[in-house]
């Protein structure tokens, strides 16, 4: 196996900004008490220092300009910079030959890629050079759709490089997400590759671009980098290959001036109505918080190898893989391929290879790594790990402890970090080794987030020990500034639940310590294994299937991906075979959005449980598909009580 083995390469710091770092980095609980003061009693003053680390190709005229009526929210406006200059350039001097970027592919035997930020910053130059040969300017949207390698990492940088705006679309959606997605930004240039692996299987990418763009018409240009040695079909005067355009571009290639309040990237996600939204986030608050954040949330030192196993598609990948680490100097790594191939013990594996400090993946990949034998991970040391990660659910009890055990040996913190991709960077979270651990908490809140509990009439719950709804009362760097094209919507989705106030979706209780407890969505958002869905997507994606009359999607309890999806559907009579049926609403919905979308369950019905003013009453759903059938509530304002009756007694029940 670790035929390539792995040096770690002389790496050197700079004492000045090392010193000047270590100012605002939280060691102890009495520096996050500080910290946390400090922000609240002058959250201008706070954030006006944190940003002065950076490189400011002008200075701001005004911290922060806000309401949380429009929304409308400015940070640091007037100034201007360019984030890749302080994520690389910046660093050249002092860590020029310290490793940037390791890439780790989906099969051990292959190579690993290793690059100094003098390589990447050749790579960036050279690329963002191709972008502006291919017609891309400053505000111009490009698509990105491409597995973990590290052109996907330089693609994004050189993105911001020349002010163009990223939108990446996780490589698992289908062709008809793309297009949706490709066109609500009206991108004009697609980045792909021509396939991709994972785990054993290999994956034609690029058919699945050709799919997208037969219906958007706003894409001139394709880009595709050669991974799996495939030949897909390039299309004449629309399609290049990366590896011939970079040979021939220019590796000099300044930093665009950009706004801090210009556009940085689009990234979608799901919500409760409708669409996936492009949430909106800006140069100059998004570079200060996840930088921030970073530094502080991991315990980064200076030549620590960090690693987040997520996937650039993600928000997780955006801040904690790409622009967090580089705007701290650090060594960020990549991984291509999956937890459980060749076998359970690859995450271990590639910890003791390189030597990995911090470890940051989700209780889903925990989950399914503790059902296999436990001698996957004791054959290894792993004893380079300081801090551990979570993100993106919570995480249960025992998949806690099974982390904090096995992985940390009970020495490293584990950081449950709750943040989503609208809040930009990590909001509640333990801090290092700084802020005290709690199994299945989050903990406190990073400095500069101010988390209040809401009670259903919108008044704060001032005492602990106490659930509410979850939302934030005060700005902060890297939040969201409008949902793309659709500002209005931004406005109804997060500002208008709770006026005054960011609304997050999430439910959560306060323990007596003031430690926070993320509870789970209250929304109709469901997390499959840490991905978001709306059930309206899901069932609209189920009605595309021509047998299908209506559906109804909740989700229920699952012990691997946390929540799994169970839907509810009423057919047109014809006697077709279930087992059938199941299978094209299966694959309707791999079509409409993709697989990691799949129903869990589905449940044929002939009728769902409506109040007489025609609205599904999913409460009754979710209990039905939970098993939990002995406390349905009240179903007296049923247009039809019987039809509850009918669902429980073929219900595909949950053990
Ligand atoms: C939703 C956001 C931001 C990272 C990836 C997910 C849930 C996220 C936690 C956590 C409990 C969490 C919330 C949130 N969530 N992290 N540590 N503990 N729940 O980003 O796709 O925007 O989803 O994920 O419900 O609202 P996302």
């Amino acid at each position: 196996m670790a035929k390539f083995t792995f040096v770690k390469n002389n790496q050197t710091t700079n004492l000045h900004t090392l010193k000047e770092q270590q100012m605002k980095t939280i060691r102890t609980f009495e520096d996050y008490r500080e910290a946390y003061d400090h922000s609240t009693r002058d959250p201008e003053g706070f954030w006006e220092e944190i940003a002065q680390e950076y490189q400011w190709q002008q200075p701001w005229d005004k911290v922060l300009d806000w309401n949380f009526d429009e929304p409308s929210i400015k940070w640091y406006s007037g100034a201007k910079l360019n984030i890749t200059e302080n994520m690389l350039d910046r660093h050249l001097k002092e860590r020029g030959n310290k490793l940037a970027l390791i890439w780790e592919p989906n099969d051990p035997k292959e190579k690993f890629v290793r690059l100094t930020y003098k390589e990447l910053h050749e790579q960036v130059c050279r690329f963002a050079n191709v972008l502006k040969k291919n017609g891309v300017s400053k505000g111009d949207r490009v698509c990105i759709y491409m597995p973990m390698i590290p052109e996907l990492a330089v693609a994004v940088i050189a993105c911001a490089r020349i002010g163009a705006v990223h939108s990446v679309v996780f490589a698992g959606f289908s062709a008809h997400a793309l297009a949706d997605r490709i066109n609500d930004a009206q991108c004009k240039l697609v980045i792909t590759s021509d396939g991709l692996f994972r785990g054993a299987k290999e994956i034609p990418v690029k058919r699945v671009v050709d799919e997208a763009l037969e219906s958007c018409e706003c894409v001139e240009r394709v880009i595709v980098k050669e991974r799996v040695g495939w030949l897909p079909n390039m299309v004449e005067d629309r399609d290049v290959w990366w590896d011939d355009e970079i040979k021939e571009a220019d590796r000099d290639c300044p930093p665009e001036p950009m706004d801090a309040e210009d556009m940085l990237f689009i990234l979608y996600t799901s919500g409760s109505t409708g669409k996936p939204k492009g949430v909106v986030h800006t140069c100059g608050g998004y570079m200060v918080y996840t930088g921030y954040t970073f530094r502080n949330v991991f315990d980064y030192r200076e030549s620590d190898i960090y690693w987040c196993t997520a996937d650039i598609g993600w928000i997780t990948g955006h801040s904690y893989i790409v622009y967090g680490p580089l705007l701290n100097g650090a060594t960020t790594m990549m991984f291509e391929g999956v937890p459980t191939w060749p076998d359970p013990g690859r995450f271990w594996q590639v910890v003791d290879k390189y030597g990995v400090n911090q470890f940051y993946t989700a209780p889903t990949a925990i989950r399914s790594l503790m059902a296999h034998k436990i001698d996957h991970v004791l054959s290894y040391s792993l004893d380079s790990l300081r801090v551990i990660g979570s993100v993106g659910e919570p995480i249960n009890a025992e998949a806690w402890n099974w982390y904090h055990i096995h992985v940390g040996k009970e020495r490293c913190p584990l950081v449950d970090t709750w943040w989503q991709t609208e809040t930009g960077g990590v909001m509640i979270s333990g801090i290092g080794n700084a802020t005290p651990l709690k199994p299945t908490f989050a903990g406190y809140p990073m400095p500069g987030v101010q988390p209040v509990l809401l009670d259903g009439d919108g008044n704060e719950i001032q005492e602990d020990d106490v659930e509410g709804y979850l939302a934030i009362k005060h700005p902060w760097p890297s939040m969201l500034r409008t949902t793309y094209g659709d500002h209005e919507r931004c406005q109804k989705t997060y500002f208008s639940a709770f006026k005054g106030y960011y609304f997050t979706g999430d439910g959560a209780r306060r323990d007596k310590d003031g430690m926070y407890r993320i509870i789970g969505r209250v929304d109709d958002v469901i997390n499959v294994s840490g991905h978001r869905f709306g059930t309206a997507e899901i069932e609209n994606a189920i009605n595309q299937n021509e047998k299908v009359v209506e559906s109804a999607v909740v989700g229920y309890p699952h012990p691997i991906k946390g929540q799994g999806i169970y839907a509810y559907v009423i057919c047109q009579d014809g006697g077709a075979d279930e087992e059938i049926l199941k299978a094209e609403i299966t694959e309707t919905v791999v079509e409409e959005i993709g697989k990691i979308a799949r129903p869990e369950k589905i449940q044929f019905v002939r009728g769902l449980p409506k109040t007489r003013s025609g609205k599904i009453m999913r409460r009754i759903l979710r209990k039905v598909a939970e098993g939990e059938i002995s406390n349905l509530g009240d179903t007296s304002t049923l247009l039809d009580p019987k039809v509850v009756e009918e669902i429980i007694s073929g219900a595909d029940h949950v053990e």
